[in-house]
Formats: structure tokens, sequence, C-alpha cells
């Protein structure tokens, strides 16, 4: 393991910063993805940024990203772009071209030949890297740039004749989206603007990454005030004790995990003995009888939620009152979360209400840390390695913080939580034992609140139903259902009803998201 550094650095951290303006595309998160693919830092703003703040980022190239809108709509978003030129090289993606090419002095022309959607041919009239002269790319747009400005050249050209990209001394221009896996050498694209033109250094890798958020860290915290980190067990909130207990020493990181008895079989115990090995300063809190005892009689799914992010804070409330120093709660909140928030387009709508921990900072006057805040789950997994996390720990499938307690639809009984128990760990065994465990991004089981006529052994049986369910996703805002083979769901089936009494059927949820959730409730 490396040393990470003690005290935060005065002279200039050297990572490149790519800035992203935000004009509302839907492909704006996939831009910083791929620009965190190739090593290079970037952050996503909303295009109305203020210059200043703008400048303070230092950036090193600004991409202006796509978005709905038609730039003559009235209250289209609109920005100086030969100010944001002076500051740092630009590529305007879509909407992006076709503001540079208006604020330079030429035209964009409105929907008359339909646009251009989905997969186009292009054609390149100079050779870009090892990009071929015609290649396959992404569009999605109606209005198209028209008369090109002076001082750029239209370096490609799409079947139709509209400019698919333009090029001036300090700015190129696409109309297509290179972010978008469909478009062919997207990632040469970017790779040549970014390390050919720009000559930005790709150094954000995940040494760099950890040396950068120690910095931050050291710099936001006093040495005389310490953390509480609540952990769940899942891949984020034990990346965040492991980086913070690192970096602050395991003195000043109190962690805490709490058997809400909503946990999975064995997990309380496994769980706590890891973050043992990894030197954690942590304390297990038994609270089962706590949040049984309030869920007793409630079926409603947000009902059960809210009563379960309750019972979290008046056991942290309690638990810090022992605790004299603590000053700062350490959140395991990722990127997207905050992008979702900063969006032009607004924060999506509240299907469910997620993140238990949400209130907790407020009412415990605490006030918030969020070493992960600048990174994709993917860079999470990856520093996660770096800090020697074991890999069995970083692979675990995404578990909902109010845990069985909405995978077992209708009240909560702690009978029922030890059927559902002894199902979910035969599963999950399965999913190991055949390899699959890690080909799925989230599977549990579901217990079902209806009873069903069966014969197990010699007589009648009229017992519970068991859901099994597995998806596939990236980011868990759409996924699909596992294909798994009949042999295996057959085994799994055999062993559930045969080895936990009171179940008698299973059935596996062949249902997407949308329409379905991942959870059922
Ligand atoms: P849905 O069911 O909305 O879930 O498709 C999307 C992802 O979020 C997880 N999830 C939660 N995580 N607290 C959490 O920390 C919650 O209340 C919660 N509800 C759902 C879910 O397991 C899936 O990964």
């Amino acid at each position: 393991m490396f040393p990470l550094q003690r005290k935060p650095r005065t002279t200039g951290w050297i990572t490149s910063v790519v800035t992203i303006l935000d004009f509302g595309s839907q492909y704006t998160q996939l831009i910083a993805r791929r620009l965190r693919e190739l090593k290079v830092y970037s952050e996503i703003v909303r295009f109305d940024i203020p210059l200043q703040k703008l400048v303070e980022m230092k950036p090193e190239a600004i991409i202006l990203s796509g978005g709905p809108n038609s730039v003559y709509e009235v209250g289209a978003p609109q920005r100086n772009i030969r100010e944001l030129s002076e500051l740092a090289p630009l590529l305007g993606l879509c909407y992006g071209m076709q503001l540079i090419s208006q604020s330079y002095g030429g035209t964009v022309k409105k929907k008359t030949e339909g646009g251009e959607y989905g997969l186009t041919q292009i054609i390149w009239d100079q050779a870009i890297s090892n990009v071929p002269f015609e290649q396959s790319v992404w569009m999605s747009h109606g209005d198209s740039v028209d008369e090109v400005p002076k001082n750029f050249r239209v370096v490609a050209r799409s079947q139709k004749g509209i400019p698919a990209a333009i090029q001036s001394d300090r700015i190129w221009a696409f109309q297509f989206h290179p972010e978008v896996t469909h478009t062919e050498h997207g990632e040469d694209l970017l790779r040549a603007f970014l390390f050919d033109f720009c000559k930005i250094k790709p150094t954000w890798d995940p040494r760099n990454i950890i040396d950068h958020i120690s910095t931050n860290i050291l710099t936001q915290i006093p040495d005389n005030e310490d953390v509480i980190c609540a952990l769940s067990g899942g891949v984020d909130s034990t990346v965040v004790g492991v980086l913070l207990t690192k970096i602050l020493g395991a003195k000043r990181v109190n962690c805490v995990f709490v058997d809400n008895g909503l946990l999975r079989k064995n997990e309380f115990e496994d769980v706590m003995s890891s973050y043992t090995t990894l030197g954690l300063n942590v304390v297990g809190l038994r609270e089962e009888k706590r949040f049984l005892n309030q869920l007793k009689g409630v079926s409603d799914p947000e009902q059960k939620r809210k009563i379960i992010g309750h019972a979290f804070i008046e056991v942290f409330d309690e638990h810090i009152h022992h605790l004299d120093h603590v000053k700062w709660l350490a959140q395991g909140t990722l990127y997207p979360d905050v992008i979702e928030s900063l969006s032009p387009r607004g924060p999506s709508v509240t299907i469910k209400t997620h993140h238990n921990v949400g209130g907790l900072p407020e009412k415990l006057k605490l006030k918030l840390v969020e070493p992960l805040r600048e990174l994709f789950k993917d860079e999470v997994r990856q520093i996660g390695k770096a800090l020697e996390i074991p890999v069995e720990m970083l692979m675990r499938h995404p578990f909902p913080g109010p845990g069985l307690g909405i995978r077992l639809v209708g009240e909560v009984t702690k009978q029922d939580l030890d059927i559902l128990r002894e199902a979910d760990a035969i599963y999950v065994e399965e999913l190991k034992a055949n390899g699959l465990y890690n080909q799925i991004w989230q599977a549990g089981a579901v217990l079902l609140p209806v009873r069903t006529v069966g014969v197990q052994g010699d007589s009648r049986s009229y017992e519970k139903t068991v859901a099994l369910r597995a998806v596939v996703s990236k980011d868990a805002m759409t996924a699909d259902w596992f294909p798994f083979r009949p042999e295996f769901l057959k085994k799994v089936s055999s062993r559930i009803t045969n080895e936990v009494r009171k179940i008698n059927r299973v059935v596996y949820d062949i249902t997407s998201k949308p329409p379905g959730t991942i959870e059922w409730e």
C-alpha cells in the first residue's frame, strides 16, 4: 500500500481538468464518463455557470454538450462563446456546435430537411488520428449548421452534405455524438481532441484520485474534528470508511454498522469481521428489536421506508452522544447523484424515497463530508482495489438501505424475515457456485404475501411464494432481467422448496426497468 500524504499540498494539484457545460443533453453524463475512461478528470457544470467560477476551475479544455433546444428558440440556453474560447480550447457537440457557429457569425438552418437521427455515414476530408475517411456516427439533430463562420473549415460532411465536423485554430465541433458508443471511433476522436489538439495528459488514475481526495479531505476537516461514518456493507460506504481511515487515522473515523434486523443471512457477522480485518474503528449496534417494533402492522412501502429511515436517525442520535469530537458525517454520495441535482433538466421525479441517511446531517447538526462525490461507480471500485479492499466486498451487489424490509411485500415480521433470509441465501449461494454472481448487477429473493396450494412430501401444503429477481444494469436507472438457463432456475427452485419449509412455490420475475423497478417496493 502506498503511503497517503499527511499534509495538503500547497502548490498546485496538477491534474488536467476538462469542464463540460451542460446544455441539457441526455448524453452529458456519458461525455464525462468517456473522458474519465481516458484518464482525464472532467466535471459537469450548468451552461450558465458564472465566468469567474469557470476561470477558477482552470479548465484545459471546455466541452459544450448537446441539448434539446434550437438556438433560435426564445429561452434557449445561450452563452458567450468567445469568452469561453479565450479561457481554453473548445469542443462543441450537436447543440454546442450550432451555438458556436451562431456566435461566430455562421447560420443555423431550421428543421427544413428533417434532420438526421440515429446511425449516419459521414465522410472526412482530412485524416484525424487513425479514423477512416468514411465512418458511422450517432446523430440526433433537427437543426444544422448551414453557413460555416469565417475562420472555420468543414472537415467532415454527412451524406446529405450537412457539416458534421468543423474546426478553427482553437475550436472543434461535431454535429454527432462521439460519446455514444454507437459512434465508430468516438473514443479516437475524443483522444485526438484531448491529447493531440489540447495536449492534455491522462493522469486521472486510482493513485492520483486517492491523492486528490486526500488533499481535499485534509483541507476540509480541521485536526481537532472527527468523523462518523455510517457503513452499510456496500461498496460505497466501505470505500468511504477505508479511505477516511487511511487519511485521518482510525481514531478520528468512528464507523458504525447497524443491525436493523433486515440484513441478509449472517450478513452482520460477516461484514463486521471484514471491517475489523480492514482496520476500521467500527462499532456494531444490534438494533433489530427497535426496527421490527416500529414496523409492526405497517404494510405500505413508503411508510416502511420512512420508519426505517427515522429509526436509523434515532440510533445515530443516541450513539453520537458518546462521541465528543465528532463534527462530520461521511456519506457515500457519487457523482451521478450530484449531476442529477445540477442538471438544467432538473432532478428526476421521486419514484421511491431513497437514501435513508438523507435527513441525518441536519438532525444531528453535523457537517457533511462526501469523499466520493466526484466519482463514478467504476472509479470507486478501482480505488477500492488500490486500497486493497477484498474483491468480494467490491463486487457485492447493491443492497437497499431498508434491506429485506422492502423485499418482503406487506407487513414485516421476524418469522417471514427468517424465511426470506433462508431462500435468499440459497439463491445467492447458487449464483456464486455457478459463476453467475459477477455477471449480474443485482439479485435477491422477494417474499410474497401469497399462499398457494402444493404437495410437499405426501401431504397437501398451503404456503408462501418466493419471487427471484436478477437484473443487469449499468447504473440502476434502467435494467433488464437476466436470462438464466432453465436448469439453473430448476435447481434453485428445487433447493428452496425442499430446504425452506414455509415456501412451496418459486417464480422468476421477468420485468425490466422500466416499467418495473428493481426492488418490488
Ligand atoms: P429501484 O427499485 O428504484 O432501485 O429500481 C434502484 C437501485 O436503488 C436501490 N434502492 C435503494 N438504495 N436505499 C438505498 O440505499 C433505498 O431506500 C433504496 N431503494 C432502492 C435498489 O436496490 C437498486 O439498486
